[in-house]
């Protein structure tokens, strides 16, 4: 307090600013380690980050790894989410599990929370449940999406 018994605004105000400062200093730098850390295996869309583990398995395995780094399957739910995604995999430029499944009903898609699909993107006839043994979906490198087998081999992104 200053001489008059109030807060001493001056004094406030250079904190406040000392802190804008080391702010700014704090995002420039978030941003150019954010840069580095996506390149080349990740992308971020809003509040999202997709990133890939680089190698391929099944949808109970690829879950798995998501799961166990903190994160899950990728659940697009936006156009500008799907191309967000969709980047990484066509630079990978290999077919990629989504989180979707529709295990419990058949042609209902869900989310591994249970709740019901809000966005799609299907390549035309799909989904189309081929053999009728096709309960997951591969992203393909245009971004479209296709029911397939739980047991193939894709490759694993996590969202995060
Ligand atoms: C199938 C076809 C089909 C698609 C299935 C795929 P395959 O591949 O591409 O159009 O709907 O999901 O499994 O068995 O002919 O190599
Ligand atoms: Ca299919």
């Amino acid at each position: 307090k200053g001489e008059s018994g109030f807060p001493d605004i001056s004094a406030l105000k250079q904190q406040v600013e000392a802190l804008r400062r080391q702010l700014q200093t704090l995002q420039a730098s978030f941003s150019h380690y954010k840069k580095a850390e996506l390149f080349p295996s990740g992308q971020s869309i809003g509040d999202k980050i997709f990133k890939t583990v680089g190698s391929e398995s099944n949808f109970e395995g690829a879950q798995k790894m998501c799961t166990q780094a903190g994160g899950q399957l990728p659940s697009p739910r936006s156009a500008a989410e799907n191309a967000a995604l969709q980047k990484l995999i066509e630079a990978q430029n290999k077919s990629a599990l989504l989180s979707l499944t529709d295990t419990k009903k058949e042609g209902t898609f869900i989310y591994p929370s249970g709740e019901p699909m809000v966005f799609s993107n299907w390549a035309p006839g799909e989904p189309n449940n081929d053999g009728g043994a096709e309960d997951c979906v591969e992203m393909f490198t245009n971004g479209k999406w296709n029911d397939r087998s739980c047991g193939e081999h894709l490759l694993v992104i996590c969202e995060f």
